[in-house]
């Protein structure tokens, strides 16, 4: 067989209604669904390269580390059919920004592996396929705003991504991607879903609940409810942070900063300005807000102490691209 290469690119997610907890910790199968919107102008691109005379892993003009290359090799192994694997990854924003890199990562890894193994193009086979390289990036396989369906089956085949409603549905909405800190988190995303599941009293009580918020989310939504969707977004993250605080060691992923702006966000939502935050397991919250607010959310969150802010807005889908990475 000749070897064959194909390149992708995809857009991170922020995800509004979270994911956490695994039911399978192999496959990625999660207890609950999710909703979340793409982040443009951000993006990762991924070449793969089935049958070459090379192998290997490079992200961002660096070879892989052993924990990453195989995470990688899992995802490509059963397409390759034997065949050597060569993976290039580039991204147009800092891996350091603790904005979940992955999920561009593997939606593009997993669009570009499909069409090297010569296989036709399917939304919701690329989603179940990046899934099993990072649960969350099932969902940045469509762009604007997508809900991971939990699914019931033990071979995940029913546990995808699909678009709720294209980027074009809400030219106004803005996300702010706030960087407090550039550390890498001392607990990852998998061994905290482990430890929260198995040991908070209170996980019990989320699966329901963050059912109810996609159905909730996906009205408000529909409807470019802001202010009711950025409280839902607020509450949301907070109760994936209090599950994950009751657990045995406990999981605290907020730093005393990232506190900080939480509480001169909601002393400037008093005054009249509308923005709302998410926070995914780490110290860099993403602010919820409007075209004719964003600078004044921005200038907030730099007054806090951010690093750095990425203004973003809801991306489009992952798509193949012609040029190659090598
Ligand atoms: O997909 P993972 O394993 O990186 O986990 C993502 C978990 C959160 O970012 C905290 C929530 C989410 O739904 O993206």
């Amino acid at each position: 067989m000749s070897a064959s290469k194909a390149t992708a690119i995809a857009h991170p997610n922020i995800a509004l209604v979270k994911y956490w907890g695994k039911r399978d910790p192999a496959l990625n199968l999660p207890h609950q669904s999710s909703l979340s919107i793409t982040l443009a102008p951000l993006s990762i691109t991924a070449t793969v390269e089935l049958g070459g005379s090379s192998e290997g892993v490079v992200i961002d003009g660096k070879i892989a580390e052993a924990a990453e290359h195989s995470r990688v090799e899992k995802l490509i192994a059963p397409l390759a059919a034997g065949r050597k694997v060569r993976v290039e990854t580039k991204g147009n924003f800092p891996r350091a920004s603790g904005l979940a890199s992955s999920a561009a990562a593997f939606a593009a890894l997993a669009l570009a592996t499909r069409k090297a193994a010569g296989l036709e193009e399917s939304f919701q086979e690329a989603s179940i396929l990046a899934r099993r390289g990072s649960g969350s990036a099932c969902r940045s396989i469509q762009g604007g705003v997508c809900v991971w369906h939990k699914g019931a089956r033990p071979d995940g085949l029913d546990s995808f991504a699909t678009q709720l409603f294209p980027e074009s549905h809400w030219p106004s909405l803005r996300l702010l991607v706030v960087v407090m800190s550039t550390e890498e988190k001392a607990v990852s995303s998998r061994e905290g879903m482990r430890r929260t599941v198995e040991t908070s009293p209170y996980y019990s009580a989320w699966p329901a609940l963050a059912e109810a918020d996609v159905q909730a989310a996906s009205a408000l939504v529909a409807r470019r409810e802001l202010p009711a969707l950025g409280e839902l977004s607020e509450r949301n993250a907070w109760r994936m942070h209090a599950i994950a605080l009751g657990a045995s060691p406990p999981l605290c992923y907020i730093s005393p900063r990232t506190l900080g702006l939480i509480q001169e966000l909601s002393a400037a939502r008093r005054a009249g300005l509308e923005a709302w935050f998410t926070l995914d397991a780490g110290p860099n919250p993403v602010l919820l807000t409007q075209a004719s607010q964003e600078e004044a959310a921005a200038e907030l969150a730099r007054r806090c102490g951010a690093l750095e802010v990425l203004r973003c807005e809801a991306g489009g889908d992952a798509r193949l691209l012609d040029a190659h990475l090598f």
